[in-house]
């Protein structure tokens, strides 16, 4: 087979690839599959080959000017993908963070008009151009931490024209960034202020503003919802949803984050592709969930961040058969980080997940929570050529060691795009 760009010699090829096809549950979520001295072969931005390094130096056939990758006592993994983000917005919001601190809640702050409606009122007096390099800057680190693929929601526009404006860049951001963005409308992210006394009137507007044009548009993959106490309740968000689902969206939930107030079952009743951070979900939510197929993506750098004690029953989910992926919820507010390394080690000490598991979590499963499976997630021929080379020397070592960079080389649609010398290349 004919390759541009060869990496071989790979001390530990962790390709992801699952036994069986589809989403990873139960117990082979604590089985990856590891090929020792392996090697890939890759064509223009696609896997061509995979296998032990003897094997392929028998098949592939480098063109003039390849490029060629030893990667001895090195972990080679698939590009990770972080399946929910919020990476658009006007400002930081460091002064909520010190209040938190100070004692105050992430709920309370909320109701006193800031969050979500402090990073909206940024958000609408800010142009596309501003807020796509504001992006940009998140992006690149994505990249450099290991990150190929992100969903990108929505959010902190809440009007129509805003809510477009933030979809737009997103567009703008996935076309012209190495990096791919999933698009998700988050429109019922809050409810904003011209409409607090008004709650139904911003509902309507959702239903027969926004997404009649998202969807004509085309700009949303997805439709997303707090489903939350007194943000957007079980009655309301079955309403929206319903509609997103009408004009062919696919559905997601910010479900039983603060309170369990049973967003698991609605969105494995309404059968949402994913219901995201749970943390009080109850075990009828857990059945319904595995019952449906629905995934539970996690979000443990939240809890760590707004410092509560709580953390989502991954144990619990992962023996019901809940497909299971995990995610920063990169975003101003509850969880700033773009590294889903620091995530892995929250989902090792705080999860009880197990190294197997974790990575199965960030990378095939969590491709899947985006419906990209059958493209990304796992190193197999015909996928697409997103590949990480570790420092680490086995992959147990990733969520081992924590708080720095572990990436030496990111390879995004067959080009090294972050090498650990900081070279940006192609
Ligand atoms: O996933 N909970 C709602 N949305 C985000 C936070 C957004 C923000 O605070 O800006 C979340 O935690
Ligand atoms: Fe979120």
């Amino acid at each position: 087979v004919k390759a541009d760009l060869y990496i071989k010699h790979i001390g530990q090829l962790a390709t992801c690839k699952p036994r069986n096809p589809g989403p990873v549950t139960g117990s082979d979520l604590d089985y990856v599959e590891i090929i020792e001295n392996g090697a890939i072969a890759c064509l223009d931005d696609e896997i061509v080959a995979v296998g032990t390094t003897a094997e392929l130096d028998r098949q592939v056939n480098p063109v003039n000017r390849a490029v060629i990758i030893d990667a001895p006592g090195k972990v080679v993994t698939p590009g990770l993908v972080d399946p929910h983000t919020h990476p658009v917005f006007a400002k930081t919001r460091e002064d909520e963070f010190e209040m938190r601190n100070l004692g105050k809640s992430y709920m309370e702050i909320a109701a006193a008009g800031g969050g979500i409606r402090n990073s909206t009122r940024a958000l609408r007096e800010t142009s596309k151009h501003v807020l796509y390099d504001n992006a940009i800057k998140y992006l690149n680190l994505f990249l450099q931490y290991g990150t190929t693929t992100i969903e990108a929601k929505s959010g902190y526009g809440l009007t129509t024209e805003d809510e477009i404006k933030q979809l737009e860049v997103i567009q703008m951001l996935s076309e012209n960034h190495p990096l791919d963005l999933v698009p998700t409308f988050l429109g019922a992210h809050e409810i904003p202020d011209e409409y607090r006394e008004d709650k139904n009137g911003y509902v309507d507007l959702i239903i027969n503003e926004m997404l009649p044009q998202v969807a004509e548009r085309n700009l949303a993959v997805f439709s997303d919802i707090f489903c939350e106490k007194d943000v957007f309740e079980l009655e309301d968000s079955e309403r929206i949803q319903l509609a997103a689902r009408e004009h062919g969206l696919h559905l997601k939930f910010h479900a039983d984050e603060i309170v369990n107030l049973g967003g698991a079952q609605l969105a494995a009743k309404l059968g949402a592709v994913s219901a995201d951070h749970l943390v009080y979900i109850s075990e009828e939510g857990i059945d319904a969930m595995a019952q449906a197929g629905t995934f539970a993506v996690l979000l443990p750098g939240t809890s760590f961040y707004l410092d509560l004690r709580d953390y989502a029953p991954a144990r619990q989910m992962i023996e019901a058969g809940v497909p299971i992926a995990l995610s920063t919820d990169f975003n101003p507010g509850s969880s700033v980080t773009i590294s889903l390394q620091m995530i892995m080690t929250l989902a090792a000490n705080k999860l009880k997940m197990k190294a197997n598991e974790i990575l199965n979590a960030v990378t095939i499963n969590s491709a899947h929570a985006l419906l990209q499976g059958d493209r990304i997630g796992s190193i197999e021929a015909g996928k697409k050529a997103d590949i990480l080379i570790w420092k680490a020397a086995n992959l147990r070592q990733i969520p081992y060691f924590y708080g720095v960079n572990q990436v030496d080389m990111t390879i995004k649609n067959g080009r090294v795009v972050w090498d650990k010398d900081g070279t940006k290349k192609g």
